[in-house]
């Protein structure tokens, strides 16, 4: 099992306009993440979870997209059009829960972070892990602070700041070259 966390501190469910996702607390910034962490040459990774924990409003919420159940989407449109209509699962949890929950299932969770660790030196497990990354403006403190408590490792892909949507893109790629030779 392999899973992607997205923390947005800016979206929400409450305040979504369809017609501008990007001036919905940077809606285009979840909307990429999930399509592009989530599909493979037009196959869905059924073996991946994506969850999106939503900081924006004063109730956090996390939409979780499970690869195994979700139809294949075409677009932003397509998956904003699957949200609004209720057919992604929303936990009524914050973020904190979310990682001690993965944590007590067993899963290793690394934070993608730029002044991290070389991801190269460290031995990140083919199986049961998940990575977190951050939204356009990376992390605030307290979220470095939850993921110190948690115990969440933090590593880096190098000293350049990429987008959300492309460290998940990498993390992937980087996954499926190592566990295929493994
Ligand atoms: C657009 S970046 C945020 C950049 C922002 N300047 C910041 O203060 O972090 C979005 C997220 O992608 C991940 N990220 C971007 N570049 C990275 C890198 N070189 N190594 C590890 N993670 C990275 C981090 O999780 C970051 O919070």
């Amino acid at each position: 099992m392999r899973i992607l966390i997205l923390k947005s501190n800016t979206a929400c469910l409450e305040n979504i306009n369809p017609k501008s996702p990007a001036s919905s607390g940077r809606f285009d910034v979840v909307l990429d993440f999930v399509l592009e962490c989530l599909y493979d040459n037009r196959k869905v990774r059924s073996d991946t979870i994506i969850y999106v924990v939503l900081s924006g409003c004063s109730k956090e919420r996390i939409l979780m997209f499970r690869g195994d159940a979700i139809p294949y989407l075409e677009s932003e449109d397509d998956l904003l059009r699957l949200i609004l209509r209720g057919d992604v699962e929303v936990l009524d949890e914050g973020f904190e829960d979310l990682l001690n929950n993965l944590v007590r299932k067993g899963i290793k969770l690394f934070c993608l972070y730029e002044e991290g660790v070389d991801i190269e030196k460290i031995d990140v497990p083919c199986n049961n892990v998940g990575f977190i990354i951050g939204d356009q403006d990376g992390f605030k403190i307290e979220d470095l602070n939850i993921m110190r408590r948690v115990g969440v490792e933090f590593i880096s892909i190098g000293p350049l700041p990429y987008l959300s949507w492309f460290c998940c893109v990498f993390v992937n790629y980087f996954l499926d070259s190592k566990c295929r030779e493994a």
